[in-house]
């Protein structure tokens, strides 16, 4: 039977993703599942914590195990912004469209576009907390380009790539991506400490 494993988030795209990645391996719960629909709090100023205090929310209230993760894009001329603030770089409503306009606006002709998506997943067991980070590098291009995928993917193209996450497939997609190096690593120790 495979192993079970809540993922605290509300994000369906990243319940996708990251079923594709480590879907044979073990069955993600979604949060839906366990009767989970409030927002979770996302107050604090680092990537890591915030993902420790999702987690912790959600092993507090519904008292079971589970994993959780938080994403920011780091812009190199932009000290590092969006950053932790990438939800809500140009709004509380968290528009993707909006965020990405204003990174654009922001970076205007500069030539250092360099920036990465780094991923910091936590896994709570046992009251037991073990982070482990996913970075993908690349820079950010002059316009939108492509589909696919969600929030910044459009205006991020991966070193080694002349095409935006937006215009790959899933499968391209995951198997460079920050979140699926940072699963990886979480699958890795799950199969050697269960
Ligand atoms: P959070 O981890 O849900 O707080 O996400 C922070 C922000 O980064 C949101 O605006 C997301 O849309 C964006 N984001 C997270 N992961 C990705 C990704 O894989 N591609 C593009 N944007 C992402």
């Amino acid at each position: 039977m495979k192993n079970r494993l809540v993922f605290a988030t509300g994000n369906p795209n990243k319940v996708k993703e990251i079923s594709q990645v480590i879907g044979d391996y073990m069955e993600i719960v979604s949060l839906k599942e366990i009767g989970c629909e409030e927002e979770l709090p996302e107050t604090n100023p680092t990537i890591e914590a915030n993902a420790i205090q999702k987690a912790q929310y959600v092993v507090d209230h519904y008292k079971v195990d589970c994993f959780s993760e938080d994403t920011g894009l780091e812009i190199e001329s932009l000290n590092g912004e969006p950053g932790v603030y990438s939800a809500r770089y140009a709004g509380t409503e968290k528009n993707a469209d909006a965020n990405m306009n204003l990174v654009l606006q922001k970076l205007g002709d500069h030539t250092n576009r360099k920036a990465q998506f780094r991923t910091v997943i936590a896994l709570i067991r046992n009251g037991d907390i073990k982070t482990f980070e996913g970075i993908v590098k690349g820079k950010i291009a002059f316009d939108k380009t492509g589909k696919d995928g969600f929030g910044y993917d459009p205006i991020f193209v991966p070193d080694g790539f002349d095409k935006s996450f937006a215009e790959m497939s899933a499968a391209e997609k995951n198997s460079i991506s920050h979140r699926a190096r940072a699963v990886a690593k979480l699958q890795k120790y799950l199969e050697t400490s269960i």
